[in-house]
């Protein structure tokens, strides 16, 4: 990519007319890292930097000697045509050509941090375009995104590519870290060399992005990817539609090019109208991948998720205990069972709903939101009583988007299905489930007031499982107008973000799980209205390792819904103890999903003291700091984590055999978490025997040798599927 050459010769001639002058040279920092743009009236903006923190009395220094970093904030189509560009357009008269002059700027602080708000307008078309940069206060996470508004009197302007965010990355070693998946295997990562070229991250399926590549990336700066080492560049789109994501590699540089996939997209911005694109949200960390991890974790629990500094309760949720057989009286013995265990919370999975067409099978009744008085003859109100009675709180699943063609909603409103009229409908599960079109405000009018009647009816439900188990399939909107019908996978999400406003305005503190097959919206386009997310439908404690790891590359364990089930497993037939089961399920949000009545005495004695455990560690793993310390991908047999608080006091350590060949090393596990300053009592949290804990159980260890030596766990995973879940807290020794 030639754009390099000349955008080095502007800015070369930009940083002598720019040093000096404040006003131009904007600097936006955070706690550890800054960025800086310069900006020159009646011209483009250029950046100039991204990387560990600077302060203003050293950008005199930095200018002309960082030669390979710096590009036009808002590389445009038309007037040159190399390149990778952010912004093309195609006005009325049919000129694609696009020419952004700044013509003001604004800079201020918020309740969110500092916003630099840079305004463009092109120099003979109506176009305005505003961009945006935000520093993340309390975080080391910046975003950047883009207002365009058509300020003309007549005709549209086409926006043929729309990226929220054109990024210089340094170009060394580069390395990037994705993770793609699908459904019961989802985050899986690679890493791999970036070569010249281009990359490119992308889904189309319209609802479930994070089934193909999760829109979250990393890329290493230095050479091969390390949790602790080196700097990396971390960039996430905060949207939950199709999105793409294209890294182009060039001798000299790399640019981030990311935002809403215009592919089959194209947005006609009528005369008065704006268009504004999501946010990308980027961090920039010299202690590797965890730093990025790190910095997104706690931007994720401040700003990216609803109540992400609340402790989520203790669940069981009936979905793989009981399926879709659920009734009054089972329903009852599950919520005794799990509060007997030191639950908190029963969440009543799919089949409770239907009236013509009872909910027995996925074939039928989605849309059909009453209560089936044959399974569940006291209604909601009979679980909500059950529930208080077992002095623990109850929730439900729904699956509000969708409808099956076999539902009483289906025979009433076909046309609120995405279709296209002329043709028959494509149907996905069940071979009757259909989209529902909420391009249409009356369809969100109904979406919302499907949570809206539960929860005015049923005040007491404290938490509600939103599913979705569909993509769009048959694109086309019976209510939208023919010219407007390449925005459906934009105007669906646009309209599912207003009921979710609605639904949070009046609803602020129901907890709300986001659900997509398991983990199809493991994203941060969504979660700012959810409380977590479903993190798989693949339960198996030994697949969860590697999911749950791709998982925390960008999303917290607060976030991150993790349930102990039966064995053999329902999705992958393995058989793995009950204190691994648990041992992985505590390094996220802990719950269960399994018939309590079938498990053995032991299992139960088990989960009681497994739960009451977790309950100890629990602000340290849902809202504390994650290290990664193992990685299950390294292949050595063993994969460890740990959570340290703020402080560096309280700290939870889980480590997993992954493999076994007898009399092999064991790694020791170095817990580059802890204070070296510090001595810490350890507690084994989870002894298969309370009588035989682990060897390690009750030893004060200085944080200097948990860091350099680490902790040797041969004796305590010294067989297949064994595991540890330990308690650190600090103390005089
Ligand atoms: C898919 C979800 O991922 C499951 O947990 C479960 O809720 C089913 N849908 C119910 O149909």
């Amino acid at each position: 990519m030639k754009k390099t050459l000349l955008a080095l010769a502007v800015a070369a001639l930009l940083s002598g007319s720019a040093f000096g002058q404040s006003n131009r040279t904007h600097v936006l920092s955070s706690d550890n890292s800054s960025l800086v743009v310069t900006t020159n009236d009646g011209a483009a903006a250029y950046y100039q930097y991204f990387g560990p923190k600077i302060q203003d009395k050293d950008i005199a220094g930095f200018f002309g000697i960082n030669s390979n970093y710096t590009g036009n904030t808002i590389p445009a189509f038309g007037l040159h045509s190399y390149g990778e560009k952010a912004l093309a357009v195609k006005f009325p008269d049919g000129n694609m050509s696009l020419d952004l002059a700044m013509e003001s700027l604004n800079r201020h602080s918020d309740d969110k941090g500092e916003l630099l708000e840079l305004t463009f307008r092109d120099k003979v078309y109506p176009l305005v375009v505003k961009q945006y940069f935000r520093s993340y206060k309390d975080t080391d996470v910046f975003s950047t995104w883009m207002e365009l508004t058509n300020t003309g009197k007549k005709g549209s302007i086409e926006l043929l590519t729309f990226a929220s965010a054109c990024m210089p990355v340094t170009r060394a070693d580069n390395w990037l870290t994705q993770f793609h998946g699908a459904w019961g295997s989802e985050s899986w990562m690679s890493e791999e060399r970036l070569p010249n070229g281009q990359a490119v991250l992308a889904d189309k399926a319209g609802l479930r992005n994070a089934f193909g590549t999760n829109p979250g990336f990393m890329i290493s700066i230095d050479g091969q990817p390390s949790e602790n080492k080196g700097e990396v560049f971390g960039g996430n789109l905060l949207w939950s539609g199709n999105y793409k994501t294209k890294i182009n590699v060039d001798n000299n540089s790399i640019d981030v090019i990311s935002g809403i996939n215009e592919e089959t997209s194209e947005i006609a911005l009528k005369p008065g109208q704006t268009f504004v694109t999501p946010e990308f949200a980027m961090t920039y960390s010299t202690e590797g991948k965890g730093g990025v991890s790190r910095a997104f974790h706690k931007w994720g629990r401040k700003y990216g998720m609803a109540h992400g500094d609340r402790l989520h309760d203790i669940l069981l949720n009936s979905w793989e205990g009981v399926y879709m057989n659920v009734n009054q009286e089972v329903m009852d013995q599950m919520m005794g069972d799990i509060a007997a265990l030191g639950g908190e919370l029963f969440v009543m999975d799919d089949g409770w709903f239907g009236d013509k067409y009872p909910r027995d099978t996925d074939k039928s009744s989605l849309g059909d939101w009453m209560v089936n008085t044959r399974k569940l003859p006291e209604g909601i109100k009979g679980l909500t009583e059950a529930a208080k009675k077992h002095g623990i709180k109850f929730g439900i699943w729904i699956e509000p988007e969708m409808a099956n063609t076999t539902s009483e909603l289906f025979e009433k409103h076909p046309d609120w299905v995405l279709s296209q009229g002329n043709r028959p409908l494509s149907q996905g599960r069940g071979g009757t489930q259909v989209v529902l079109d909420l391009c249409n405000p009356a369809v969100q009018d109904y979406v919302f007031s499907i949570t809206d009647n539960l929860l005015t009816e049923n005040p007491e439900i404290a938490y509600i499982k939103w599913d979705c188990n569909a993509d769009i399939m048959n694109y086309g909107s019976p209510y939208l107008p023919k010219d407007e019908q390449s925005e459906i996978y934009v105007r669906y999400h646009q309209g599912l973000q207003k009921v979710l406003d609605r639904i949070r305005a009046k609803y602020p503190d129901v907890a709300i799980q986001l659900c997509a097959s398991g983990g199809g919206r493991a994203d941060y386009g969504l979660l700012p209205w959810f409380d977590e997310f479903w993190t798989s439908d693949n339960t198996d404690a030994y697949q969860r390792l590697f999911i749950q790891w791709g998982d925390s590359h960008f999303y917290p364990a607060v976030a991150q819904a993790s349930h102990v089930s039966a064995s053999p497993n329902h999705q992958t037939g393995r058989v793995v103890p009950i204190k691994f089961r648990f041992d992985v399920a505590m390094s996220g949000r802990l719950g269960m999903e399994i018939q309590p009545k079938n498990m053995t005495p032991e299992e139960l004695e088990f989960s009681k003291r497994a739960i009451a455990a977790y309950k100890d560690i629990r602000p340290v793993v849902q809202l504390g700091n994650q290290y990664r310390l193992i990685s299950p991908y390294d292949k050595g047999a063993v994969a460890a984590l740990m959570y340290v608080d703020d402080n560096k006091d309280h700290a939870a350590v889980f480590a997993y055999r992954t493999d076994y060949l007898h009399n092999q090393q064991v790694p020791k596990i170095r817990l580059d978490g802890v204070d070296p300053d510090k001595y810490y009592l350890i507690r084994d949290l989870t002894p298969a025997n309370p009588e035989r804990p682990s060897n390690l159980d009750g030893k004060i260890v200085s944080g200097r040798i948990l860091r350099n030596a680490g902790l040797n766990v041969s004796r305590s995973l010294g067989r297949p599927w064994t595991s540890l879940a330990l308690e650190l807290k600090a103390v005089n020794p």
